[in-house]
């Protein structure tokens, strides 16, 4: 079923197609169209915050020489930021955009990486210290992600997980909206992007991940479950541990 069936007053209704399509929605915003032009994309559209959000994702991984996995680590931005403050550590990208892995490989050629679903592994049990991810948890069938972060970490191993948030507080909610009704004009200049431009608003509207994400971690296992807020309530990083 496609987005644009989307009604936001029935919530519930629309929040189960989301669930359950989120790859789907991701297929069509992400591929060879767009792959080139991401990164400038993502820097100018969050007014470079999404440098400061990644910096503080980095900021909760304890320690160096870790096995990480950077999780829909698309073009391999967030992946960089890890590689130049744990500089021992050993990175495993993972994304299920072709186009968007090529990239990364070609700009560091250090990285592994792996064509795949971030609900279907192909790692073995507790193979990993981090799991990361910036920009998936609206995409993604939470539950299936969780089982399967719970699958590769180790024990002791934690989960750090960032992507946008709809704001709470009144004032924002009309500049976010006001935000996306002029990102919507810019993507009838960059064509490549209009698809994402004007869907991205419902797509984070409608989902709210960091209360059934916390709820899925908690359900599983994973303990110390914390978040905080960034930019006025417009991202979220959540984190925790499997103890
Ligand atoms: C907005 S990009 C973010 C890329 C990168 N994490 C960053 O912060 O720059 C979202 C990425 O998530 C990937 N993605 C979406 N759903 C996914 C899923 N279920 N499994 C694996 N990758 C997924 C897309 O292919 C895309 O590369």
């Amino acid at each position: 079923m496609s987005i644009r069936t989307f009604n936001i007053h029935s919530y519930a209704m629309n929040y189960v197609i989301l669930d359950r399509n989120g790859n789907l929605i991701a297929r069509k915003f992400f591929s060879s169209l767009n792959a080139a032009s991401y990164d400038k994309i993502v820097k100018y559209t969050t007014f470079d915050k999404d440098s400061s959000w990644k910096k503080e994702m980095v900021g909760f991984i304890d320690g160096n020489n870790k096995l990480i996995l950077d999780l829909a680590c698309g073009t391999g931005i967030l992946s960089t930021f890890i590689g130049n403050v744990s500089a021992e550590s050993r990175i495993i990208g993972c994304d299920l955009t072709f186009e968007y892995l090529k990239l990364a490989k070609s700009r560091q050629s250090y990285l592994l990486l792996t064509n795949s679903l971030a609900e279907f592994l192909p790692y073995k049990d507790a193979s990993f210290d981090v799991i990361i991810s910036s920009y998936l948890a609206k995409y993604t069938e939470l539950s299936a992600m969780v089982r399967e972060h719970w699958r590769v970490l180790k024990k002791g191993g934690i989960v750090i997980i960032h992507d946008f948030t709809y704001p709470d507080a009144k004032m924002m909610k009309l500049l976010w909206h006001t935000y996306f009704q002029i990102l919507n004009q810019l993507g009838k200049v960059i064509t490549s992007w209009k698809y994402v431009f004007s869907n991205l608003d419902k797509v984070i509207q409608l989902n709210p991940w960091v209360y059934n994400l916390e709820r899925e971690l908690d359900g599983i296992g994973f303990r110390s479950i914390s978040k905080k807020y960034y930019t006025c309530g417009t991202a979220a990083i959540v984190w925790a541990r499997k103890l």
